[in-house]
């Protein structure tokens, strides 16, 4: 092992205890619960813009989905829930970043007119003025919209060609937040996600949070993303359910991000192939 890998180890065992520590350290994590409480409130996760779209997610999750991004390196990212596109835009940026770090390690020449990683976007409503604008950004050729609803059959196989033969695929649900959509949507999606990759299950806090906080919104307490992902996790585990790959399908919470984000909308959300 040369030096600068054996510094770089050191770090992430030392990153690796302070995560750790955290996980134990009350204090911190009901500051950190008091804090999302109130910026719910608030409506802190719509004040945020990615390469100039609003994009409505904690910085803390942003940060999480660059580091798996990095990491895992997908072909193709699914997101479910467009609306002003900024998680779009995120991806489609770590994307091309991608792109660009492979082919300057091989030595290659990148046309950014024929990207090669992509990402699939679906929402049931896409308004005409975010949709101009998701058009008319820079990165719009590695974005690919379609609209009608994460769950519909013929939507589904949409996004299915779209995905076409890539290997590595990622997925971020964050559209309609019901326990009955999340679970439609993971039994569909769940399965196209490559071993070792990750699918990411926003909003499971609002499981947390007070009936007066949630308002008058289909989801809450008892019926929302969380609730899915516990029923799917629970059914995959009784069950032979196969990937699109033809291997078993097991999914594992990877706590540690949360443990390390504290702040987040995904606890229990940040699901890995394994
Ligand atoms: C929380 S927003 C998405 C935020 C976006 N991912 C971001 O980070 O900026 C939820 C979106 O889901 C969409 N939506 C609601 N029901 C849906 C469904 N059944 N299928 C697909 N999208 C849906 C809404 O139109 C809305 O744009």
């Amino acid at each position: 092992m040369n030096v600068k890998d054996l510094v770089m180890n050191n770090f992430r065992t030392e990153v690796n205890k302070r995560i750790a520590n955290a996980s134990k350290n009350e204090k911190l994590k009901n500051s950190a619960l008091e804090f999302m409480e109130n910026s719910i409130k608030s409506q802190y996760s719509y004040n945020f813009f990615w390469l100039g779209r609003p994009i409505i997610q904690y910085p803390q999750d942003v940060l999480a989905v660059q580091e798996i991004i990095w990491e895992k390196r997908p072909d193709v990212i699914i997101e479910t829930g467009i609306a002003h596109g900024g998680s779009l835009i995120l991806s489609a940026s770590l994307l091309a970043l991608l792109d660009l770090c492979e082919a300057t390690e091989n030595n290659t020449i990148l046309d950014p007119k024929r990207p090669k990683r992509h990402v699939i976007g679906v929402d049931i409503d896409i308004r005409n003025h975010n949709r101009v604008a998701i058009e008319n950004h820079p990165l719009s050729r590695r974005i690919t919209m379609i609209e009608g609803s994460s769950t519909n059959e013929k939507i589904f196989k949409k996004v299915k060609a779209a995905v076409g033969d890539a290997g590595r695929v990622m997925v971020f649900l964050d559209s309609n937040h019901t326990h009955e959509h999340v679970l439609s949507e993971l039994r569909l999606y769940a399965p196209l996600v490559a071993k070792d990759s990750y699918i990411v299950v926003f909003d499971t806090v609002v499981e947390d949070l007070s009936e007066k906080i949630v308002g008058d919104r289909p989801w809450g307490p008892g019926n929302n993303p969380k609730t899915a992902l516990t029923e799917y996790l629970e059914q995959i585990d009784n069950t032979n359910i196969r990937a699109e790959d033809g291997s078993l399908l097991k999914l594992k919470i990877d706590h540690k991000i949360e443990n390390k984000l504290l702040i987040t909308v995904a606890k229990n959300g940040y699901l890995k192939r394994v």
